[in-house]
């Protein structure tokens, strides 16, 4: 069941934000949840256009100051969050479809267009950097990488019956929790290498490109946290305890494949150590479920202990960027006042 473009027998006000009925008029001032109107307009201001940051420094400490290693990480991370954000592109189109309510289907798709970006910029970085075998082993990884093809299926697979099944709740259920994991974990827990680089001084124009997509994703978690909160809300079926224990299950088996995942891919890595990224996978695993209003999985890991990620993996958190960069990170618009027309 998809949703009706029009129906001239009901309320503007959807009844439910999936699975209910809606004029299909989208009225902003006669929603259903009226901070989908907030949560539109900063999306929008968060607007940005990866050319303009510039790789010029980058491309040099990548010819001359990276270790093989280093190298070899930054392809295969760059090609596993093109995946990653080529599948939430299209994910997050198909969930706008099916949404019954405007106004969240309108945040939905914008989400959907900004994961495009996030695909495009990926691009630019490794365009900018790689030569056509590090391009290529790049983009293959999550298709040649065994553990990071199987870390992927536990949730490729969720999101993926969704897509083939869209008007089952239950299913709808499990790919919004995959999601979850999929920005607030798997996303987040690569950037941080990015961060980590550029604490060593190098690769900085990568670090403000990825803080910029990283501010984004945490806006989208916040977000499908409140999805999912509303779900729970509007749908008792789904509320039960043994979805909840599933949604437990579910997340920690993720975080522990992700552990694993950052045990291979890290080692030998001076600029960030495995038991540091563990405990921060941890915490990043926390930050979704009190998202979700979900029970949290580590409790004793209520702190982020390695407080040099906010410093390296903030938007404008970087104190050593150059003025262009500078420039880049506190990317800003002007106001529309004064615009000759
Ligand atoms: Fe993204
Ligand atoms: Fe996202």
């Amino acid at each position: 069941m998809a949703f009706r473009v029009f129906n001239g027998e009901v309320n503007n006000k959807a009844t439910k934000i999936f699975g209910g009925v809606a004029s299909g008029i989208c009225d902003w001032d006669d929603i259903k949840y009226p901070h989908m109107l907030t949560l539109y307009k900063e999306l929008f201001g968060n607007y940005w256009i990866e050319d303009e940051i510039r790789l010029t420094s980058d491309l040099k400490h990548y010819r001359e100051s990276l270790t093989d290693r280093e190298k070899y990480v930054y392809n295969v991370l760059t090609g596993m969050l093109t995946s990653l954000d080529s599948v939430a592109n299209r994910f997050n189109f198909t969930l706008g479809h099916t949404c019954t309510d405007p106004s969240v289907a309108a945040v939905i798709q914008m989400i959907g267009a900004f994961e495009g970006l996030h695909a495009r910029s990926y691009q630019y970085l490794t365009s900018t950097m790689l030569n056509f075998e590090e391009k290529k082993q790049a983009f293959n990884a999550p298709k040649d990488i065994p553990l990071l093809r199987n870390r992927n299926d536990i949730i490729f697979k969720q999101i993926q019956n969704f897509v083939d099944d869209p008007s089952n709740m239950k299913k709808l259920y499990y790919a919004l929790l995959a999601n979850l994991v999929l920005e607030g974990v798997f996303f987040t827990g690569a950037f941080v290498y990015f961060n980590s680089l550029a604490r060593s001084n190098r690769m900085i124009g990568s670090n403000n490109m990825v803080s910029l997509i990283k501010t984004d994703e945490n806006f989208h978690s916040v977000f499908y946290g409140d999805v999912m909160k509303i779900l729970m809300l509007e749908n008792p079926e789904l509320n039960t305890k043994e979805n909840h224990q599933y949604a437990i299950n579910f997340i920690k088996c993720c975080a522990e494949k992700e552990k694993e995942w950052g045990e291979c891919i890290f080692q030998d890595i001076d600029t960030l150590s495995i038991p540091e990224y563990k405990d921060y996978v941890e915490y990043l695993t926390n930050v979704i479920c009190r998202n979700a209003g979900i029970e949290e999985v580590y409790p004793n890991n209520k702190e982020l202990k390695s407080k040099w990620i906010i410093t390296y993996g903030t938007k404008g958190g970087n104190t050593k960027s150059d003025f262009f960069q500078t420039n880049v990170i506190s990317y800003g618009h002007e106001s529309g006042d004064g615009f000759d027309l």
